[in-house]
């Protein structure tokens, strides 16, 4: 504020000190009154403006009745000029107040506003926390109740065995019976950390349709035992950049299910095929599909309809497609049985560097 009153100070001993024969000059410096006044008004508001316009009509007016007092019609003009000084003041100065009432009102908003999101942020932290616990707990629970039954039948066995007048055959066959209750909790395990600790994908291009045919060949013992026919229709595809050991294991699941799914035999088709920038594999069968109210659950970890299963399968498959930025999905046939879709998208174009 004291440069712009300066400034003022300045243009009007210029007035003083330039002679009245220099006519083209006055207006000129006249003129330059209206730069301080403007900024005073700018940047301090009405009031500051109105204050500039004081202090230069204060000390150009003693200037006007001095040098031009004789010539009455010029000053007049000059007097009129000392009016807009005060009109562009306060018109200036009250614009540039709405003005930084609105920036203020603005910055308040975003403040406001930022001061939202950081609760809401806390808020989804919150609800994902108390979402991971309960899917913990869900998975605990889980756990617990897959552990119960082997554990209870080597409870059972255990007891048996201590009988000392146990025949030697019947010992052999209780002794049998824990060891199989053991190895369903060893392969219970195996499986879980291999849900609950995924390993990171350790990819190299692989060839979809060679990726079927070694599925095709793990696979042919349990589904001849289960006279199940194994159909290959591989289609040509592009080579995909993805852990082969992974996928097969989805695969592999995903078939075993399917040999599983169908108890009086049938068609196991395994596809392969290009949509697209994602290839696409299909594993179907002719079984007994999946209920309605299953469909939406069969990838969550343990849901299962068999005794036997751990319902941990279709879980890790989802948990491996997935981390291969990959989609898995099911549906029933139209006929009967169930058809898996595992999308697994091709390495994005390499841009084209050719001139
Ligand atoms: N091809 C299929 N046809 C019909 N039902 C299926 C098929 N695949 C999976 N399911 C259903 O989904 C459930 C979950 O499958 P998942 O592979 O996760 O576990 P599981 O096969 O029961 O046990 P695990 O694979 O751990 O031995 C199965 O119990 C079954 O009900
Ligand atoms: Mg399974």
């Amino acid at each position: 504020m004291g440069i712009l009153v300066c400034a003022i100070a300045a243009v009007s001993l210029l007035h003083y000190l330039t002679p009245n024969s220099h006519v083209w000059l006055h207006p000129l410096l006249q003129r330059a009154y209206y730069i301080p006044i403007l900024l005073m008004a700018f940047w301090f508001g009405w009031r500051g403006g109105l204050l500039a316009a004081l202090i230069a009509s204060g000390l150009y007016i003693p200037y006007i009745v001095m040098a031009w007092g004789s010539n009455s019609e010029y000053s007049s003009t000059q007097y009129v000029e000392v009016g807009m000084f005060f009109v562009i003041a306060t018109v200036t100065g009250s614009l540039a107040d709405v003005e930084r009432r609105q920036r203020q009102r603005i910055e308040e908003t975003a403040a406001r506003l930022s001061e939202t999101y950081a609760q809401l942020q806390a808020s989804i932290e919150q609800l994902r926390r108390s979402d991971r616990l309960s899917a913990l707990g869900e998975l605990s629970a889980g756990l617990a109740h897959e552990i119960r039954n082997p554990l209870g039948a080597l409870d059972g066995a255990v007891q048996i065995l201590q009988r000392p007048e146990l025949p030697a055959e019947t010992r052999q066959e209780f002794a049998e019976m824990a060891g199989r209750e053991v190895d369903r909790l060893k392969s219970l395990l195996t499986s879980f950390l291999d849900f609950a600790r995924p390993q990171q994908p350790q990819r190299t291009m692989t060839e979809p349709a060679l990726l079927l045919e070694s599925i095709a060949r793990l696979a042919a013992e349990t589904a001849k035992m289960a006279n199940v026919e194994i159909c290959l229709e591989a289609q040509e595809t592009a080579p995909i950049s993805i852990d082969a050991e992974q996928i097969r294991q989805v695969l592999l699941n995903l078939a075993l299910n399917a040999v599983q799914a169908m108890p009086d035999g049938g068609r196991l088709v395994l596809r392969s095929r290009q949509k697209d920038r994602s290839v696409i594999l299909e594993v179907a069968d002719e079984g007994v599909g999946i209920a309605a109210e299953n469909l939406e659950r069969i990838f969550d970890p343990f849901f299962t309809t068999r005794a036997t299963g751990t319902g941990l399968g279709l879980s890790i498959a989802h948990q491996i497609v997935h981390s291969h930025g990959g989609e898995i999905s099911v549906r029933n046939n139209s006929d009967r049985g169930a058809m898996f879709a595992v999308i697994l998208p091709l390495a994005p174009l390499q841009p084209d560097t050719r001139t």
